[in-house]
């Protein structure tokens, strides 16, 4: 049994203190937010993630994991240090170091002990040096300070899952220690354990990120030209994908990529080749092409309606992906206020993410927790997020109740076969509409 200090307690550092504490350690998750440290307490998850508020309640109950506001006393408590604070974007595009740079003063005041700090936030390559060095510059007592870094791979709608089962856990330091402490926690965790130096772990993180959102601009940029002429994107996909060198993952073309993490941190990569003196033109271009895919789909949406002044537009899918409540950097956040810019009144549904949705978008939209609702006497449907129950939504009885010509948009390629004899006119991503072919494509593909 380890005890650890999670420091941040977003998404990365709830799961990983909470995945940490389920394994057998003594975990203290913190937060300088008191409103968010009562609801942990309280038993409240302030993020929806599956599977999560199980694995806190048991381990809470089981008096491994606590939560709290009181960070100088989880740091005196604690041997391995998680920093898991926020990294926002800077007006220049770079990660902001501002929550790091507090929590490594807060720590080199409270030290009491020998320390080993882990960077778990996503970090411009450096950081975890610099921060060593502050810490040691303005340590209360001269203790020992091993330095690691330690990114962290899992996605969002899956992270218990993929914290569980860690396809690798990526170590960097130079402290023979700190290496053997944290490979140990991740011993019954992670497939592999690869240890780097500190610099490269870094690294690791923003080049993984990058080359995924890399992929996604690709085959989005292919599903361009398909619609150009005449091929099928998904086709391209999965025969692509069949290459064992490729791989089917991160090829389903869209309206995009959004989160809180591509957005960011495909800028922030940009900004370190900058500082660096060099340049990054895949980069901006993968960028660019995101931007583009969130523009065309409300041209696509304009084109099939014939206009959408005085029109309705039911907008399925808020969330950025399926299985969160997260609306940072959603598509849908750029569409409707467009959507609404061509006139159109917008009616949206999320199965779980419209009080976020609505504290950003306002009243640019009415809210629905029912597809059907959302539907009733609109021309056109725009799906933005495959969840679950739009995937298994009747499409006949959504049809009948909108006004016809019915127009639906699916902005991720993700529509039953039903929705194709349903009446509708649709529109999808990189696929020229042809119903027969298209029903005999999904049903067996
Ligand atoms: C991503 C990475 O996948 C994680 O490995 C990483 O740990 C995480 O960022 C992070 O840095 O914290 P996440 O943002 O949760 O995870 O979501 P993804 O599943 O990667 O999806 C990102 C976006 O790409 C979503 O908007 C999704 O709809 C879109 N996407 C994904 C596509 O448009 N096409 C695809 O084929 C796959």
């Amino acid at each position: 049994m380890k005890r650890i200090a999670v420091i941040g307690t977003g998404y990365v550092g709830l799961v990983t203190g909470t995945i940490f504490a389920h394994t057998g350690n003594r975990v203290v998750c913190c937060d300088v937010d008191a409103r968010k440290i009562d609801q942990l307490q309280a038993g409240h998850m302030p993020i929806f993630e599956p599977g999560l508020s199980d694995i806190v309640e048991t381990s809470v109950r089981e008096e491994r994991l606590s939560f709290s506001t009181d960070l100088t006393a989880a740091i005196q408590e604690a041997d391995i240090l998680y920093i898991a604070v926020g990294t926002p974007m800077s007006a220049k595009g770079d990660a902001d170091m501002t929550y790091i740079n507090r929590v490594a003063m807060t720590i080199a005041e409270a030290i009491n002990s020998p320390k080993i700090v882990v960077i778990k936030s996503t970090v411009p390559v450096g950081t975890g040096h610099r921060v060593g060095q502050l810490i040691r510059e303005h340590r209360a007592a001269p203790h020992e300070v091993a330095m690691v870094s330690n990114p962290e791979f899992l996605r969002e709608g899956t992270a218990v899952k993929d914290a569980l089962a860690m396809e690798r856990a990526v170590i960097g330091t130079s402290s023979e220690v700190a290496y053997k402490e944290i490979a140990s926690l991740h011993e019954t965790l992670a497939k592999t354990i690869m240890r780097t130096s500190i610099e490269s772990a870094e690294m690791i993180k923003y080049a993984s990120n990058a080359f995924l959102a890399t992929k996604i601009s690709f085959i989005n940029d292919i599903a361009s030209i398909c619609e150009a002429t005449g091929a099928d994107v998904s086709d391209i996909a999965r025969g692509m994908g069949l290459d064992p060198r490729i791989g089917h993952q991160f090829l389903k073309a869209g309206v995009g990529f959004g989160g809180s993490c591509f957005p960011k941190d495909t800028k922030a990569l940009m900004r370190i080749a900058e500082t660096n003196g060099m340049r990054f033109p895949l980069m901006n271009a993968v960028i660019e092409t995101n931007e583009r895919m969130r523009r065309s789909i409300v041209d696509k949406v304009n084109n099939a309606a014939n206009g959408l002044q005085g029109k309705t537009v039911a907008v399925f899918g808020l969330a950025f992906k399926p299985d969160t409540n997260d609306m940072r950097d959603a598509p849908a956040l750029d569409i409707i206020p467009a959507l609404r810019e061509h006139g159109a009144t917008v009616k949206a549904y999320d199965p779980i993410a419209i009080p976020e949705a609505r504290e950003v978008l306002g009243s640019r939209a009415s809210y629905h927790t029912s597809l059907y609702e959302a539907a009733k006497g609109a021309d056109v449907i725009l799906v933005l997020t495959e969840w679950k129950d739009i995937l298994q939504a009747d499409y006949h009885r959504l049809y009948a109740l909108m006004n016809h010509p019915a127009v639906l948009v699916d902005g991720r390629n993700c529509l039953p076969d039903m929705a194709y004899s349903a009446g509708f006119d649709i529109r999808q991503v990189g696929r020229n509409y042809e119903p027969h072919t298209l029903a005999k494509a999904a049903s067996s593909g």
